[in-house]
Parts: structure tokens; C-alpha cells; sequence
């Protein structure tokens, strides 16, 4: 039993099963594509409405060093990301990287774990979108009926109270992401081309932004940079800064999507690690310059709203500039969406492959040549989730699952380093074992600023997994079968 469930697939027989010829997937994505869907997949939420919060409660001017504090965390993660996806091109992700290093038990953990991080993610995402058109379009004069706007309950993290919204539905959660599931299942490459036509826009309203705001920051409003803590360990000062690097960590949440493209990558050996680093680069600088940006115009302490970036444009009289940075809003998290909702049928195909969900999971479309059964799947059960489960539930959830599933892919570097040194690694993460180990417990770290509930739910949510796996996995798995 012990060596069926740490039995590791060979990577010989990893890279036979990345040929696109047996899997039906289109090789049809370039280094651009790949980069952005990775931007397409990092900026949202968290620097539309984040870096505000952050500023405002936590950290002041020193969100910005929360920002680079998440930013390396997610880079530790990121080379050891890039190692594998170069290595071992396939639709799985970290799922896939977990099953050659760690053994099939882990790899069934980490499969089980990534819904939190892409069907969970896609949840949290929508909900924020709804909010925000919701919000717009009360700007232009339309009231969207509260009725059906909003989860018929809300739950609050740091209490642990539910409350009634007098809400049936939220609506608009739904209708998107059923248009994305729509687009998703009628090819990678129009959704990719859709996605960087949606990058292109928000990042150029980003740019606006700081270009207008550059001239009107007052460095009276960076002093102190670091407003001292106020008594409680959290608010300000150092401490506050590293519990705002928790939260920003969301903001970064996306660059390892991109893996889940790998067989769907022309030259994935090169353009894997130019994706995920290229990507995650590309969003810390945008995000330092944001966040600088935003707390030079406005003094931090005005910043705790749904729309920071508004706050701060009425700041500079830019009153032109409002509506064009909510609509960036609104179509920057449709990509975010999209990349998510295009990672996770990518990853329940490849565990159907293993045997390890039911064969029709991994059926491809013969015309689009996508997996539509399991991308139909996953946007049906996101947009229930997101018509009736609040963001309270959803957000941390999203945190810890992606916190875990990174700490296992470093974790699985080191491994393979030791277990296989022989075979030629296109790119290598940079100073192992340090670059791992510094991975492994920096993502620890920030899960430990999460909630008991959130730890709870993570455990549970581990533990259905475990008996899905031992009533069905474990006798299914092609691997097991061949063994
Ligand atoms: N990084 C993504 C966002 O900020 C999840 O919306």
C-alpha cells in the first residue's frame, strides 16, 4: 500500500504524455500569450481594491514594502515554478510536479487542494466583480436590484457571525462567469487573444493613472513611511507591514497558471519560465509604482474603500479619469477569471488522464480542442458558488490553499534535485536548496496570519479529499493499474 501511494511517475513517461498528439490540446501559444495570461491572471483585485485596505489598516506608505515582501515570496515560488514547467510540460501544474517528486498520495492532495486556489479563486474574483459593476453602474444612474446582487448570507471572518443581506442571489456573479465558461469551451487561443486585448486595457489605464499622478504627489504624505505601530501587533509599524504582505499576496495570485497552459505552449521548455518570471515581474513593478503612486496623492488614512483608485483620481480633480479606471476595474477582473477558470479543467483533465477522476473528465472537444467536459463542470460549480457564498468564506480559503500548493512545489525541487540530479533541467532554479527552503518558509509563514477557521476549513476540505481519493482514486489510478 505504502509504495502505491508514494509511487512517482518517471519523467520519461511524463514527457511521452506531454506530446500534444496524445492528449488532443492545440499548440498554439507563443511567449507573449504566455506572459499575458499571466498578467491577465495577476492584476485584479488586489491592486484595484487591496492596496488601499492594506494602506489604510496595516501598513500607511509601507504598503509598498508589503508589496515587495509578497512579491518574493511569490518569486521563491515562481523559480521553483519555472524549474518544473520547463521539465515537465504538462497540463497539471503543480498537480503534475507533485506526482513525479513527492508520489501519487501527494500528487491527489495537490490536485485536490489547487480547487481552492483556481474554482475558489474564481469565486472570490466574481464576487468582487459583481461588486464593482454593481457599484458603476449606481454611477451612471442604474440601481442593479440589491435582491439580486448579493449572497443571501455574509459571514465575518474575524467574529464568526453570519448575518441575513435580505439578498436572494448575486446575479451578476453568475451571468460572468457563465460567459467566460462559454468563451473557455470555444478555444485557448480566442480566449487567449481575448485575454490580452483585456490585459492591453488595464494595463494601459494603469499607466494613465500613475503617469497623471506622478504629477501630483506630495512627499509630505510618504512621511513617515513607516507610521509607527500602535500597540497591537499587526497595525503599523514592521509587524504591520508583513501582515499586509499576507493580504497583498492575493494581488500576485495567477503567475502559476500559466503552467496549467504547458501543453498548450509551442516551445514550453523555453516559454514556461519566460511566462511565470516574465509575468511576476512585470505585476511587482507595476504594483510598487501603483501603490507609491496612490499613497503620494491621498493620505493613506482615506484609502479603506472599494475603490482606492477613485478616491485618489477625485484627489487630483481627474474627474474624466473615475469612470475609465472602474471600467479597468471590471474587465481587469474578467481576465482574472478567465485564466483562473482556464487553469483548473486543465487540471482535472490531467488527473482524469491518471485515472484518478472519472475518464469522462478527460474527454477534449473534437472542433475546439479544449476539455469541455471538465471546463462546463468547473464553471457550473463556480457560479453556483458564486451566486450564494459570501467573500468572508471564500477569500482566506483562496490564501491557504494557494499557500500550501506553492510550499509542495518547492518542497518537490528539492526532492527531484536529490532523487534524479542526472537529467537536463532547461532552467534551473538559482541557489538550491536556499531558494526552495526560503519558498517553503516564507509560505508557511504567511499561512500562519490566517484564521483558525480558515485552517479548519482547509483541514476539512483536505479530508473529503482523502476519502474521494480511498473509495475511487486509489483504485482507479493508471499508475497503480500499470504497477
Ligand atoms: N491576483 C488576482 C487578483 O488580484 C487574484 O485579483
Amino acid at each position: 500500500m505504502k509504495s502505491v501511494l508514494l509511487a512517482t511517475k518517471s519523467l520519461e513517461q511524463l514527457t511521452q504524455e506531454a506530446s500534444s498528439e496524445s492528449s488532443g490540446l492545440k499548440r498554439v501559444l507563443g511567449p507573449w500569450h504566455l506572459v499575458f495570461l499571466g498578467i491577465g491572471a495577476i492584476v485584479g483585485a488586489g491592486i484595484f481594491v487591496m492596496t488601499g485596505h492594506v494602506a489604510a489598516q496595516y501598513a500607511g506608505p509601507a504598503v509598498t514594502l508589503s508589496i515587495v515582501l509578497a512579491g518574493v515570496t511569490c518569486a521563491f515560488a515562481g523559480l521553483c515554478y519555472a524549474e518544473f514547467a520547463s521539465l515537465i510540460p504538462i497540463a497539471g501544474s503543480a498537480y503534475t510536479y507533485a506526482y513525479s517528486t513527492l508520489g501519487e498520495i501527494f500528487a491527489w492532495i495537490i490536485g485536490w487542494d489547487l480547487i481552492l486556489e483556481y474554482s475558489v479563486g474564481a469565486t472570490t474574483v466574481a464576487i468582487g466583480w459583481s461588486g464593482y459593476v454593481v457599484s458603476f453602474l449606481k454611477g451612471i444612474g442604474i440601481n442593479f436590484p440589491a435582491v439580486f446582487a448579493d449572497a443571501p448570507f455574509a459571514f465575518d471572518p474575524k467574529t464568526g457571525a453570519w448575518t441575513k443581506t435580505g439578498a436572494l442571489i448575486n446575479l451578476p456573479a453568475l451571468l460572468i462567469i457563465a460567459l467566460i465558461t462559454y468563451v473557455l469551451v470555444h478555444g485557448i487561443r480566442e480566449s487567449a487573444t481575448v485575454n490580452s486585448v483585456i490585459v492591453f486595457l488595464k494595463i494601459a489605464i494603469i499607466l494613465v493613472f500613475v503617469g497623471a499622478g506622478l504629477f501630483f504627489i506630495k512627499p509630505e504624505l510618504w512621511k513617515p513611511f513607516i507610521p509607527a505601530n500602535q500597540g497591537q501587533s499587526g497595525f503599523f509599524g514592521w509587524s504591520g507591514i508583513l501582515r499586509g504582505a499576507g493580504v497583498m499576496f492575493f494581488a500576485y495570485l495567477g503567475f502559476d497558471a500559466v503552467s496549467t497552459a504547458a501543453q498548450e505552449a509551442k516551445n514550453p521548455k523555453r516559454d514556461m519560465p519566460i511566462g511565470i518570471l516574465g509575468s511576476l515581474f512585470a505585476c511587482t513593478a507595476i504594483y510598487i509604482v501603483f501603490s507609491l503612486v496612490l499613497t503620494g496623492v491621498v493620505p493613506y488614512a482615506q484609502l479603506n474603500v472599494t475603490a482606492p483608485v477613485a478616491v485618489a483620481i477625485d484627489a487630483m480633480r481627474l474627474f474624466w479619469l473615475s469612470p475609465l479606471i472602474k471600467i479597468a476595474a471590471i474587465i481587469g477582473l474578467m481576465s482574472v477569471m478567465m485564466v483562473q477558470l482556464m487553469g483548473q479543467p486543465r487540471i482535472f483533465y490531467t488527473m482524469a488522464k491518471d485515472g484518478l477522476l472519472p475518464p469522462a473528465a478527460a474527454k477534449v472537444h473534437p472542433k475546439y480542442g479544449t476539455p469541455h467536459v471538465t471546463t462546463i463542470i468547473t464553471g457550473l460549480a463556480v457560479s453556483i458558488a458564486a451566486s450564494f457564498l459570501p467573500m468572508g468564506i471564500v477569500g482566506e480559503l483562496v490564501s491557504i490553499g494557494t499557500l500550501f500548493a506553492f510550499a509542495i512545489v518547492c518542497g518537490g525541487v528539492l526532492v527531484l534535485r536529490y532523487t534524479r540530479p542526472d537529467i537536463p533541467r532547461p532552467f534551473k532554479t538559482p541557489l538550491v536548496p536556499l531558494v526552495p527552503v526560503l519558498g517553503i518558509f516564507s509560505c508557511v509563514y504567511l499561512m500562519t496570519f490566517l484564521s483558525r477557521d480558515t485552517w479548519i476549513r482547509l483541514i476539512a476540505w483536505m479530508a473529503i479529499g482523502l476519502v474521494i481519493y480511498f473509495t475511487y482514486g486509489i483504485r482507479k489510478s493508471k499508475l497503480r493499474r500499470r504497477s
